[in-house]
């Protein structure tokens, strides 16, 4: 057993749905969650940049003894894990692999739709991890930039969006896509809308449960899965404004975020727990 905490980053709220399937899994888990409000979003970003923050960020939740970094971001994801497992030691889980693996299980006719960022999308991490997985894939990658947009404007519904995500999928749909990735952390608030222009044959696939599955495979195989008898003490930092961080992590985690602290990236208040 070990109850040091689990660090997680994101380039802002987005994270927080990651966080949620988390918490939900592993109950007695403690996270220290770090939103990159301040430089965020990272989607529209080049890679070496946004590598760059990754490791600042990793460096700095390794000093509050976290046992485990979790990288709740798809663009974070896309331009810093392969190089992340090149230069820690800890375990780091990004949210690509688990949401891949899903998706290769469970797609029937090996048709499978990307959506996220421009840097995700544009990076091809996604092509590339589902024909690793299975060479028989053929994969359709849409980015969609104005979705975090919507999200963070709490406009999960409606005509304006529904109009636009009708733009980006319905090539997909034509296409033949039969199982579909939510490529950014900010889409699983968007699968009430994304399925019901897809349709029941489209099964959606969110990387943020697949996420949470691979973190507990990894604890457990090290033996390392916190007591859960005990609840999780949870902390939120950004590097943001704290009003805006606290409101809109209420709205993708729920009333476990009391407030937000903020930090700057090279002192380490005391956490507490
Ligand atoms: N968290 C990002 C992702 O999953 C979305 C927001 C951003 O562009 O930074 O790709």
């Amino acid at each position: 057993m070990n109850r040091r905490p689990i660090g997680m980053f994101d380039s802002g709220v987005g994270g927080l749905t990651v966080a949620r399937s988390v918490i939900d899994l592993l109950p007695g888990e403690s996270l220290v969650y770090l939103g990159d409000d301040a430089r965020g979003p990272y989607g529209p970003r080049q890679p070496d940049e946004v590598l760059g923050f990754s490791r600042e960020i990793i460096e700095y939740l390794l000093g509050f003894g976290v046992k485990m970094v979790v990288i709740a971001c798809n663009s974070a994801t896309a331009a810093a894990l392969e190089r992340a497992h090149l230069e820690y030691e800890i375990p780091i889980v990004g949210v690509l692999e688990p949401g891949v693996r899903a998706a290769v299980r469970r797609s029937p006719r090996l048709q499978i739709g990307v959506i996220g960022t421009r840097l995700t999308i544009g990076s091809g991490v996604y092509e590339r991890a589902i024909r690793r997985k299975d060479g028989r894939a053929s994969v359709f990658g849409q980015a969609c930039p104005e979705f975090v947009e919507f999200v963070e404007r709490g406009e999960v519904e409606g005509d304006h969006i529904y109009e636009v995500a009708l733009g980006y999928l319905e090539p997909m749909k034509q296409w033949g896509m039969d199982t579909l990735i939510m490529g950014c952390t900010h889409y699983p608030l968007l699968a009430g809308l994304l399925s019901d222009i897809l349709g029941p044959d489209v099964a959606l696939i969110s990387s943020a449960d697949e996420t949470a599955c691979e973190v507990e495979d990894i604890l457990d195989r090290l033996g390392w899965l916190a007591d859960g008898s005990t609840a999780g003490r949870h902390r939120f930092l950004t590097t943001g404004d704290i009003a805006k961080s606290t409101e809109l992590g209420r709205m993708f985690l729920g009333p476990e975020v009391e407030g937000a602290i903020h930090v700057d990236l090279k002192t380490h208040p005391d956490l507490g727990i």
